[in-house]
């Protein structure tokens, strides 16, 4: 009997086969509730006593050698020549989970595309930037508020440098690398030192514009702003310019919707008012281009700067900034 289980096990170390039949058929053969080894085991009752131990030794050894014959062969199959685990097309796929853009994304590439539309181009500047291209090429008076510690990030070790606190910095690095006619927005993070809020965080997003060639008008700026609106808000946007300052624009203007929600009729949004402010903007101080090595009498312009996050709220009726950047998924699958 001890011979035969041997006999056995010999033949169980000797098969090998890659065919997944012919696996299945030595697995019946050994393993099944029919099999060989079960048949054994039920001998076991009607081995003599003194031969039992020896008998159960040996039949353990058939038994787990055909269980690791089977999973050893099993396994290679699954791996092909180049020791790639293959492909069961037959099993259930995963489901791969999809991100989603983030809101300011979206809106980012939306503005963007508008104002592509338009012919202008897209520039970029440093976040960490210097007095000049935040402050001085713009017009801001020495003692201009904007320059306080308390609204502006400053290097320690050297307060020439700085965290830039709005985009028009990137109008100065264009004027100095490019001649008119210029046409270009550039988008970007900025900061500012102020308390987190539903309404204000010390990063954040804008789009800046800026227009320069000969013959720029003030009606210029309006259709343009005009069109983007009209191409962000819906064709039923209505705009309106109201007066306000701005050291690097002459006029300024503040520009307003009609409000996105409520179409003008007035709600909690609007505050009842039935209009939306979205930008800044003006015509090209003349200061600023001769700053800057622009001849003022020949070339006029335009400029506008907008807050990304604004815009995103008023379109997707967000109430508090801080979702923007805690990036918790459940606000972020929504757009
Ligand atoms: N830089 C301004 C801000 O951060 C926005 C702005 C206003 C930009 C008027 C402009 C402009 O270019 O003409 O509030």
């Amino acid at each position: 009997m001890i011979n035969k289980i041997q006999g056995l096990i010999t033949e169980v170390e000797a098969f090998s086969s890659a065919n997944v039949e012919e696996i299945e058929q030595f697995r019946i053969k050994f393993l099944s509730k029919k099999g060989i080894v079960t048949d054994l085991f039920n001998e076991f009752k009607n081995v003599p006593q003194d031969a039992k131990k020896e008998f159960g030794l040996v039949l353990n050894i058939l038994k787990n050698k055909a269980q690791e014959k089977v999973e050893f062969l099993k396994q290679n199959i699954e791996e092909d020549e180049s020791g790639k685990v293959k492909i069961d097309l037959s099993l259930p796929g995963d489901i791969e989970t999809l991100g989603t853009r983030h809101p300011i994304s979206i809106v980012r590439n939306e503005i963007i595309e508008i104002f592509t539309r338009l012919g202008f181009t897209i520039s970029e500047g440093p976040e960490i930037e210097d007095d000049w291209h935040v402050f001085s090429a713009l017009n801001f008076a020495e003692d201009h508020p904007a320059r306080d510690m308390q609204d502006t990030f400053f290097i320690e070790k050297n307060p020439d440098i700085l965290l830039r606190t709005h985009t028009s910095s990137v109008q100065v690095r264009v004027m100095e690398n490019e001649k008119p006619p210029i046409r270009t927005i550039s988008p970007g993070r900025v900061f500012r030192n102020e308390a987190i809020s539903a309404r204000a965080h010390c990063i954040f997003h804008q789009v800046e514009g800026l227009y320069i060639d000969t013959n720029v008008s003030f009606a210029d700026l309006k259709q343009t702003l005009l069109y983007f609106a009209k191409e962000l808000f819906g064709e039923k946007t209505q705009i309106r310019l109201r007066p306000s300052f701005f050291p690097f624009t002459e006029p300024s203007a503040e520009m307003d919707i009609s409000c996105s929600l409520c179409g003008g009729k007035g709600c909690n949004v609007c505050k009842y008012t039935g209009w939306l402010e979205i930008l800044g903007c003006g015509m090209v101080d003349p200061n600023v281009l001769e700053s800057n090595g622009i001849d003022s009498v020949k070339y006029t312009g335009f400029a506008f700067g907008m807050g990304i996050e604004r815009i995103t709220m008023l379109k997707y009726g967000v109430r508090d900034l801080r979702l923007y950047f805690e990036n918790d998924v459940r606000f972020l699958r929504q757009f």
